[in-house]
């Protein structure tokens, strides 16, 4: 009840009486009073004034539970969320939440992560409080050999949810997509995404989509303090984490419904290169045994990209590909 109390003070501009909330929920004044209270010790500034109700003032940057039940406009996404205010990798909680069931949908989110997982086996570093570590946990019934292409759908869904941010706080600065799945404002890095697969027999059991977004952070540690950025050194301000994961939620719930359509990215390809850093520039291709360098030209349906050298195009698939001497990070 807290988290529909709390979604109905933030709908509210003015007051709402104590006896709607009473009827509304069908409980006494004294537990409205006390849930009140609870979300006052938990940092919302609610004002009461006799005979008017209660007025939300001020909210929090919390990611519990109640804070992004709040804000949510999903039908599924984020719908059944479990919170964490420090855990070892909200990927490795979502991995077992999917082990006893958990529904589709299901979003771990962590205030602070003590082993967080980047990609081929790397940590991914946090501070507590500052930025957003969630995983998703997905059931698609599909093909595994396409589930990778999710990566790239929750790539597309964190790029609309942070340019539509910045753009709403009137600040023009670009979010965009480096090939597959990393966002980056400035050729620095603001988000990186690592999806894990669970299956049994060409079946998938589940897969978890883990995103982390460098929200408020300001200051990172040595080795990649000059590639790495946050949507807060973007803006010249923080933002709160919730609003920041309801949007991403909603983007990522409506461009997979999308992609389930037909399986593959043919209906998000526009959007996608439309934000594709690596457009029209020199990438160097790190296949294995056989570098080489041509101009990236956008994806394909399925998430490939298209790389031009010589006048022929190929298409690049699992090989790590890098933009020369423009990205910092790479
Ligand atoms: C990358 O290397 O770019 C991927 C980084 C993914 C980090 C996120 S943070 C939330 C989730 N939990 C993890 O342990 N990793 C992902």
């Amino acid at each position: 009840m807290k988290n529909q109390v709390l979604e109905l003070l933030r709908q509210e501009d003015g007051y709402i009486s104590g006896q709607e909330l009473c009827e509304r929920f069908q409980v006494s004044r004294t537990a409205v009073w006390k849930i009140v209270n609870q979300l006052k010790e938990e940092g919302y500034g609610i004002e009461a004034v006799k005979n008017r109700g209660y007025r939300l003032v001020s909210v929090p940057d919390l990611v519990t539970e109640a804070e992004i039940q709040s804000c949510l406009h999903t039908e599924v996404m984020g719908r059944n969320c479990v919170y964490f205010a420090e855990t070892d990798s909200t990927n490795i909680q979502i991995r077992r939440l999917a082990e006893e069931g958990a529904p589709n949908g299901t979003l771990a989110v962590a205030d602070y992560q003590t082993a967080g997982k980047g990609r081929r086996g790397r940590g991914w570093s946090s501070k507590a409080g500052e930025d957003i570590f969630m995983s998703l946990l997905l059931r698609p019934q599909m093909n595994p050999a396409n589930a990778s292409m999710l990566t790239l759908v929750m790539g597309l869904a964190g790029a609309r949810a942070c340019q539509e941010l910045l753009l709403e706080q009137g600040c023009q600065e670009q979010i965009q997509i480096k090939w597959p799945n990393d966002l980056v404002w400035r050729g620095r890095k603001i988000c990186g995404i690592l999806t894990e697969m669970g299956a049994e027999m060409e079946v998938i059991q589940y897969l978890a989509v883990g995103i982390g977004i460098n929200v408020n952070a300001r200051e990172f540690p040595r080795e990649i303090s000059d590639k790495a950025a946050s949507l807060c050194m973007a803006l010249g301000y923080p933002l709160r984490r919730a609003e920041v994961i309801a949007r991403v939620l909603y983007y990522f719930e409506r461009d997979y419904q999308v992609f389930l359509q037909t399986e593959d990215l043919s209906g998000l390809v526009e959007d996608y290169t439309e934000r594709l850093v690596n457009c029209g520039r020199q990438v160097q291709v790190m296949d294995p045994g056989k570098e080489y360098t041509g101009i990236a030209r956008g994806i394909n349906s399925r998430g490939e990209l298209l790389v031009e050298v010589d006048g022929e195009t190929r298409q690049v698939y699992a090989g790590e590909v890098s933009v020369r001497g423009i990205y910092g990070y790479i």
